[in-house]
């Protein structure tokens, strides 16, 4: 303060000057209060679209990647308890099975399984679904099939495997999954794809650099294609999460910041069409405590110090795993 009251004497820097420069302050503090009360208001107050518009109860379908754990199998019980049938694809047959029976007995709907490793992204099971999908009115599509690093890795240590499994299940799976469902949902001008993206598609995450690299792609590519089929009545959502307890995220209890897949799954059904705390168009942060964290990553510190902050958090978590692992070798050999 001292240094600003300096400078302004320093400067001889009229009334006038003090009084636009304040006004302008204002007029900048003013606006990212009302940023964040509109995500408060957001998460909190607004209701999204409802899914009855997507064919819910009226024999709409949805197609769902990664169905069988964690969040993709949360989105098949929360369509479903709203009566849309459910097409589960994931790697595990004997799971999706169970969860299509489930799912028929608990809900009285119709299901579809189709078990496929997305890492091969052979042209036969994308034919395969899509042959499977042509009868159906396909109105929704989640695509929430995705893989990661093992543990956090230089990239020029990470093993070519692995960057193409990212990019196969990450980028390419959803590409190929849309352009499947994407011409009848044109067609009958109704339909809904949720992506799902993450916080490391929004602040770069140094040594999950191809995960991250694959979010963004995500993040950039549902907003153009939401752009291109806004007019023609299809709703494209990019879904920026951060941590959800599940075998991914490698978190098993919930917190504040950390939900268990069900709230945040409500969380995302309950706010389409709606930002919540993300600023990019066709985006959505939904769930309260992602949004304020949104929220303060877009309007808090430069997006320098947040790459900064990842690279710190994740070198932290690669010390750890790389000891874990040591912990195992060592285990393994003296059984
Ligand atoms: N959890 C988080 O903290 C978090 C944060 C940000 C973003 N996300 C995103 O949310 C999405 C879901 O993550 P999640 O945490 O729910 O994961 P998860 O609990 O590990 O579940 C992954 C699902 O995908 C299936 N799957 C995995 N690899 C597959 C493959 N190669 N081919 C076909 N199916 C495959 C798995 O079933 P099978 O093993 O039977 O194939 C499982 O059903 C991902 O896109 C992830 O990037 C998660």
């Amino acid at each position: 303060m001292d240094k600003i009251v300096q400078f302004v004497q320093k400067s001889n820097c009229n009334a006038t000057t003090v009084a636009v420069f304040g006004a302008i302050g204002a007029a900048v503090v003013a606006f990212k209060a009302l940023s964040l009360f509109k995500v408060f208001v957001d998460v909190f107050l607004r209701s999204g679209i409802n899914v009855k518009k997507y064919g819910a109860g009226r024999g709409g379908w949805a197609v769902i990647t990664g169905a069988s754990d964690g969040i993709g199998k949360e989105f098949a019980f929360q369509l479903a308890s709203k009566k849309m049938n459910v097409v589960l694809v994931s790697r595990t047959e004997s799971k999706l099975k169970a969860i299509a029976q489930e799912l028929e007995e608990k809900y009285s709907i119709q299901t579809k399984v189709y078990a496929m490793d997305f890492t091969k992204g052979a042209d036969k099971d994308y034919q395969a679904l899509q042959q499977l999908l042509e009868p159906v009115e396909v109105t929704v599509l989640v695509n929430n099939v995705g893989t990661n690093h093992e543990i956090p890795t230089p990239f020029e240590q990470e093993t070519d495997k692995i960057i193409n499994d990212i990019v196969e299940v990450n980028i390419n799976a959803a590409m190929k999954m849309t352009k499947i469902v994407v011409p009848q949902m044109v067609a009958r001008k109704n339909g809904l794809i949720i992506n799902l993206g993450s916080f490391a598609g929004l602040v770069p995450t140094p040594y999950l650099s191809v995960y991250s690299g694959s979010k963004a792609f995500l993040s950039s590519w549902s907003q153009a294609i939401g752009a291109e089929l806004a007019p023609k009545g299809v709703t494209v959502q990019n879904v920026n999460t951060y941590f959800v307890v599940s075998a991914m995220s490698k978190i098993r209890k919930a917190n504040f910041l950390i939900p268990m897949p069900k709230p945040y799954v409500r969380s995302v059904l309950g706010q389409i069409g709606i930002s919540g705390g993300a600023s990019t168009p066709y985006t959505s942060t939904p769930y309260y405590s992602h949004a304020i964290a949104n929220w303060l990553i877009d309007n808090v510190f430069s997006r320098g110090f947040w790459v900064n902050k990842n690279y710190d958090i994740q070198v932290d978590i690669r010390k750890r795993a790389l000891r874990k692992r040591e912990r195992e070798a060592a285990a393994a050999k003296n059984e």
